[in-house]
Parts: C-alpha cells; structure tokens; sequence
C-alpha cells in the first residue's frame, strides 16, 4: 500500500478570504494565536522555534501545523519536538518569503496557527525504516522517539549534503543511525520484508524510495508539490475575456499565473489545503478535461 498527501482537501476548512492575492492579514478563523517562547538555530539555514499557548491541543507524530503569518502567507511545518512537551516545537529551513518570514520571528511575538493536522501518521508497528533527507527529519524524529519507546525494531538512514546541515543529529538515539553525507547507494537496504518504510525529504529520495521500495507499507510525505505526469497543456485566461496564459504539460496553473502575478495565494501546491482555490478549482493540482481554463475571479 502507499500512502501519502494527495488530495485532504476534505479535511481542511478550504474558507480563506483573499486580499490582494494573498491570505487577508488578520485573524484566521478558528486559529490559536501562540508565542514564540523559544528560538534556536539547529543547523545551517534551520531555526527551530517553540510555540506555547494555554492548553495546546494534543498532537502525534506526523502532525503538522498551518502557520497563518502577519504578511498573510500561510505555511505548513512538521511538529518536530516531544508530544509531552507543553510547547509546540518547529524547525524550518530558509527557503523563500514564507520560510524566512517564520525564521524572523523572535521570542515574544505572536503567530497565528490551525491545527495540528495528521496527514502522516505513524502506526506505530515495526519493523520499521525511516528515510529522511535534510528539513525531512522534522516528521521523522517524533516516529524515531514513538519507536524507541515502544521498543519496535527500527532503524533510520538519514541523508544531506553535510553534517551541519543535518538538523537534530544530535537527538538521535546512537547505533541505529545510517547518516548518509551526499549521494549514494541504495536507501533501502536496511528495509525489513514484511515491515514498513516512513520517508520524508526532497522529490528526488522519494523517486528513489518509491523505485526500491517492494514490500508492503510505504508512507511518505511531500514539503512541495510532485513532478506532474502525463499532465495536459492547456490555456488559463485570467478573468473572462482578460489575460490567456499557456500552462506546458509538466506546470501547473499556479506556477504559470505566478510567473504573471507573483502575489497570488498559495500555501501546500499539492492540493490539500485549499488556499489556492478559485472559483472551486485548486489551481495548484486541477487541470481542466478540455484545453481552455477560465478563472473568473482572478
Ligand atoms: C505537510 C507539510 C509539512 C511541512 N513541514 C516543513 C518543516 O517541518 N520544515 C520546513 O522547513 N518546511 C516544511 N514544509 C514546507 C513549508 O510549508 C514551505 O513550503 C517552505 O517553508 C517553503 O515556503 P517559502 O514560502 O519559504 O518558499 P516559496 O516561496 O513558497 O518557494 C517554495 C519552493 O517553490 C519554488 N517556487 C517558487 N515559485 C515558483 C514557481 N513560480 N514555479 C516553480 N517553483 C517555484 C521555490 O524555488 C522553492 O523551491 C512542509 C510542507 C508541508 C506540505
Ligand atoms: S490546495 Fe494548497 S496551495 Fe493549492
């Protein structure tokens, strides 16, 4: 079987109110608005940051939060700390406007979150072999700690482009560990028959987790959107009768429109979250069966 985000739309209010193109700053309906108690750099381009609040709602490995930021922008990140913990804890690597926005955020501002959301749970059975490359440790490392203290039979490789890139290696329980410098071999080699695989890090480790894999569970999840395959080309026009954009086969909607207009909302691009719905269509991941598109009300 195999499992990862697709389409959750379902389980997300796709409600989200636009203003200039981005999610209106301001308050995000039934969010919690948390502090930043804690602020610390865990490896190069990665801050990790605690959020407290009163009475957090539980969470378990695999969930991730929705940070709604003061610009507007609205991002996912993995819980990465410890369950008990009375404080949510993040890690997030610096990638654009959104990643370094949340890097920017000092101890005593507030942020504004939903969830958190499981769209990777962990069921907790073994054997077991985790993949992570990079920033996809953050999901991995609470299943690591699930694993240990159920006393599974686990293991983790875990891959990056250099020691001090690699976030949290520090936490990670010693002799179980693969810690894989660069490119190279096989990923699954460690992989039990009959057990289950957990992988989370870039599209090119997923391709080479999902070519290797031959058992039964394989579960991953995605920080960006797939390759699109055997997708269509076909016209978007802004506005009936405004601006036609040519979408290629292996872009999507989305990607098109923001090469035109940078500013419009977007938040998962897998298809899940909602925030770049228009007009009922997610113009992240839908394609339309003919070859025109027409987005009304951008
Ligand atoms: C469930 C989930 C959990 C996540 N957990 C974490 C986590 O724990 N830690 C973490 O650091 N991140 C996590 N992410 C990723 C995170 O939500 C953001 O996507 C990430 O921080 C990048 O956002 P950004 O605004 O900084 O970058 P963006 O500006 O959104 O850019 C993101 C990427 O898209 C590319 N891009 C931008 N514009 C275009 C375009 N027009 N065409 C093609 N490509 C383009 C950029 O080059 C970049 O590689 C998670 C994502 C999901 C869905
Ligand atoms: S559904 Fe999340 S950005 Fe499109």
């Amino acid at each position: 079987m195999l499992r990862g985000l697709t389409r959750f739309g379902q389980l997300y209010d796709a409600a989200v109110t636009r203003f200039g193109g981005r999610a209106q700053p301001g308050t995000a309906r039934d969010a919690l608005r948390l502090d930043v108690v804690d602020r610390t750099e865990v490896a190069d381009d990665v801050v990790s940051l605690r959020l407290g609040g009163p009475s957090l709602p539980p969470w378990q490995p695999g969930c991730h939060l929705d940070l709604h930021l003061p610009s507007g922008l609205r991002r996912q990140y993995s819980l990465c700390g410890d369950p008990a913990d009375p404080t949510y804890r993040i890690a997030v690597r610096a990638v654009g406007a959104g990643s370094r926005e949340v890097q920017a955020l000092n101890i005593g501002d507030q942020v504004q979150v939903r969830g958190p959301r499981n769209a990777f749970p962990f069921a907790g059975v073994g054997p077991v072999l985790f993949v992570a490359g990079g920033i996809g440790i953050t999901p991995i490392l609470p299943m690591v700690h699930a694993a240990t203290r159920a006393g599974l039979d686990w293991r983790l490789v875990y891959c990056g482009r250099s020691t001090k890139a690699m976030p949290f290696l520090d936490e990670l329980p010693i002799g179980r560990v693969d810690v894989r410098i660069g490119r190279g071999g096989p990923l699954l080699a460690d992989a039990q028959p009959g057990g289950a695989v957990y992988c989370c890090g870039p599209a090119s480790m997923l391709d080479q987790v999902r070519g290797e894999f031959s058992g039964r569970w394989l579960h991953f999840e995605r920080f960006g959107p797939p390759p699109i395959v055997g997708g269509r080309p076909f016209t978007v026009e802004l506005g009936r009768g405004g601006v036609s954009l040519d979408v290629p086969a292996d872009r999507s909607a989305l990607d098109v429109i923001r090469d035109f207009r940078p500013s419009v909302a977007y938040s998962c691009r897998q298809g899940f979250c909602g925030t770049c719905e228009v007009g009922g269509v997610r113009i992240c991941v839908d394609r339309p069966s003919g070859d025109r598109l027409v987005l009304e009300e951008l």
